[in-house]
């Protein structure tokens, strides 16, 4: 059985946790899209960690990890976390593999990433990783992929291409130096995509979405996206086969998020938003932004299930609105005076105005109030609910 997790909003879903959950059903967990722009912060109750690049397999079941070809790679970063990953769980560490022909995040990369969204009318708000620059060189083929650490003379002139084209001062030799040092503590994790699938191909594998569907490059709210191809249909290309998809599992808050730029219809720009954030921590695992806060879409829901596949729900952060009396949730747009309950595409999506409906808020998620705003999600959206995570730690979740 091949599950796919993915967020249905703007990332930040807690898919983290619900990955590192559901992991011991599964053989393996592989990431098949973005890079170190992604955190996902897993709370173990004694130690919490934030996986950019591993997945987020709970270390304690020594689950099999990979990281596909669709992963663009930050060596420091992969670095940092095997280090911390063998210090926490040594055994898990080693049963992860990394595909040899995943493109390279160089170190050059985020300061362009800053210049080049810099230089937008209305910049994207990037996590300034680096990740769309590296996506981009992949499209141009000017892209390092770590298979070309085989040979230091392809690297050396991959990178005097790139200071070419993106007008750079680089220093070769330090760059290959502090590559290739790094490359060498990783090799030995390496594996070829055809090796990778051929192991792979009748386990029971869980894919680890990265950021959400409305980032998505193609789907997503154009261009305030990230980007790849960050919801399901991304599983495939990023993992390298055609492989058969069994389930598809959309996370969701209980409201919405987003950091970065880009519209937001229900965003709640006053007092309320800010309560949202204080109490749910709202402040981006990667750079540690502000997150934009505001209550739940059943338009963009029902959008992202739709776009998707989506076949069930898991909502988190439910337990954050708990001391609100009264909640709000948007059931349909208004567009040019007209009420619409669905958006064909999203390029209306800077005009539209929300409609709300006021609900009751609750006090605990076994009270009566709360079962209304799950059957009223299930209603609005069409999929059935499956769990709902009742609180940071990876085993606070109740099935359905
Ligand atoms: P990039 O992926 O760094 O190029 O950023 C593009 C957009 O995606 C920006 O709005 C980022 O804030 C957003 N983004 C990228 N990764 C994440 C994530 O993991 N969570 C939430 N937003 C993200």
């Amino acid at each position: 059985m091949n599950t796919v997790v993915i967020g249905l909003q703007w990332g930040d879903e807690g898919k983290g946790k619900i990955v590192t959950y559901l992991s011991r059903y599964y053989d393996c967990v592989v990431r098949y899209c973005g890079g170190s722009n992604a955190g996902h912060t897993v709370d173990y109750g004694d130690f919490k960690i934030v996986h950019h690049l591993i997945p987020s397999a709970d270390g304690r079941f020594k689950k099999n990890m990979y990281i596909g070809v669709g992963v663009v790679i930050d060596l420091d970063v992969l670095l940092r976390e095997l280090e911390q990953l063998n210090n926490l769980f040594p055994e898990s560490s080693t049963l992860l593999r990394v595909c040899k022909q995943s493109h390279l995040v160089l170190p050059f990369y985020r300061e362009l990433d800053g210049r080049i969204d810099a230089a937008r009318n209305e910049p994207v708000g990037t996590t300034r990783r680096g990740i769309g620059l590296c996506y981009a060189n992949r499209a141009l083929r000017f892209g390092l992929r770590l298979e070309d650490f085989e040979d230091d003379q392809t690297v050396k002139e991959r990178l005097r291409e790139l200071a070419k084209l993106w007008n750079l001062e680089l220093s070769i030799e330090t760059v290959l130096e502090h590559l290739r040092e790094a490359y060498e503590r990783i090799s030995h994790l390496l594996i070829d995509n055809v090796e990778a699938f051929e192991n792979l191909k009748n386990k029971n594998l869980l894919f680890e979405g990265t950021q959400g569907v409305l980032l998505d490059v193609d789907v997503g709210t154009y261009p305030f996206v990230t980007s790849t191809n960050c919801s399901s249909s991304g599983v495939q290309s990023g993992f390298g086969y055609p492989i058969k998809i069994d389930k598809v599992i959309g996370v969701t808050k209980a409201y919405t998020t987003r950091v970065g730029e880009g519209p937001f219809p229900t965003e709640l720009k006053g007092e309320e938003g800010e309560r949202i954030r204080k109490l749910g921590g709202e402040y981006g695992a990667t750079t540690g932004r502000p997150r934009r806060c505001g209550w739940l879409d059943f338009v963009l829901l029902r959008y992202a299930v739709k776009v998707s596949g989506c076949d069930e729900l898991i909502v988190t952060k439910a337990d954050i609105l708990k001391n609100f009396e009264k909640i709000a949730v948007c059931v349909a747009y208004e567009v040019d005076g007209i009420k619409v309950h669905e958006l064909k595409n999203l390029k209306d999506i800077h005009r539209v105005k929300p409609v709300y409906e006021e609900m009751e808020g609750w006090k605990d998620i076994n009270s009566r109030a709360f079962t209304k705003f799950l059957k009223k999600m299930e209603q609005e959206v069409g999929v059935r609910i499956s769990y709902v995570s009742t609180g940071s730690k990876v085993d606070e979740i109740i099935a359905l």
